[in-house]
């Protein structure tokens, strides 16, 4: 099966949504793709620094406008798109993604391991990681940011039968793009990292992203990188089927052999 899938790389003026916005129609318009990630918070910004400003970005779902410009963009240039945002939820704000299918139906994760003063502002994730149907029914599992440092994220979403990771980032550590190869590996799963760029400055706090994101196929392989400091999008051809093998040869099969009776978990 060919499927199309796209990552974006974008810097967001910070707490500018609309603004923001109307960039990544652009950016998108001309865009033929089956499934779209974008990074974490996509159109907020992300260095808080106030509860209001939270506010601000924040939406209910479904009323919230950019999810339903989003419903509008997906169902006009027919793909999947997987975007973060701020949400906010009987008084509750969470840091979560969204997935929109062409046909309307859409579903929400809330990310579940918070990074530094995110921890000021959000409450962890409630959904715990599910996996959900996308364009063609591929599918697909969401995982946000920092929880790539938790490998029980990535092995949850592949156990129940996720065949993309889709992982929407503001990336400011180091490591996350070369850890992602073996998550990608260790479950036999693509991965989609969609990060962002540039530096972003609020009140005395500053951090800079680090771009490259990134597509992965089911060996850890770079299918796909952009680079560390522009704005941009990469499209790839796959074939999600590969990552419903788990085979490593005729003997091993890293779900079949794993023993959890020795795991400590
Ligand atoms: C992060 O989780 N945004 C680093």
């Amino acid at each position: 099966m060919d499927y199309r899938v796209s990552v974006v790389q974008f810097k967001p003026d910070f707490l500018a949504v609309f603004e923001n916005l109307n960039k990544l129609k652009t950016m998108l318009r001309e865009l033929e793709t089956d499934l779209i990630v974008l990074p974490e918070l996509c159109l907020s910004g992300y260095v808080f620094q106030k509860q209001a400003e939270v506010d601000k970005v924040s939406e209910t779902i479904p009323e919230g406008t950019i999810f339903q410009e989003f419903c509008h963009l997906a169902t006009e240039q027919q793909f999947s798109i997987v975007y973060g945002f701020a949400e906010k939820a009987d008084n509750i704000y969470y840091n979560s993604a969204a997935l929109i299918n062409p046909d309307g139906s859409y579903y929400i994760y809330r990310k579940t391991h918070l990074f530094y003063r995110e921890k000021l502002f959000f409450t962890s994730g409630d959904t715990g990681f599910e996996v959900f149907p996308a364009k063609g029914g591929v599918l697909i599992g969401i995982m946000i940011c920092f929880d790539w440092y938790f490998p029980e994220s990535a092995r949850t979403l592949a156990l129940k039968g996720a065949q993309i990771i889709c992982h929407p980032a503001n990336l400011v550590l180091p490591w996350c793009q070369q850890a992602m190869q073996t998550r990608s590996l260790e479950n036999r799963v693509f991965s989609i990292t969609s990060n962002r760029v540039g530096i972003e400055c609020n009140k005395g706090e500053s951090m800079e992203f680090t771009g490259k994101s990134q597509i992965l196929g089911t060996k850890g392989e770079t299918l796909l990188q952009l680079d560390e400091e522009n704005e941009g999008i990469g499209t790839i051809i796959i074939d999600p089927k590969l990552a419903l093998d788990k085979s490593v040869n005729t003997l091993n099969d890293i779900f079949k052999d794993r023993r959890r009776e020795m795991y400590e978990l």
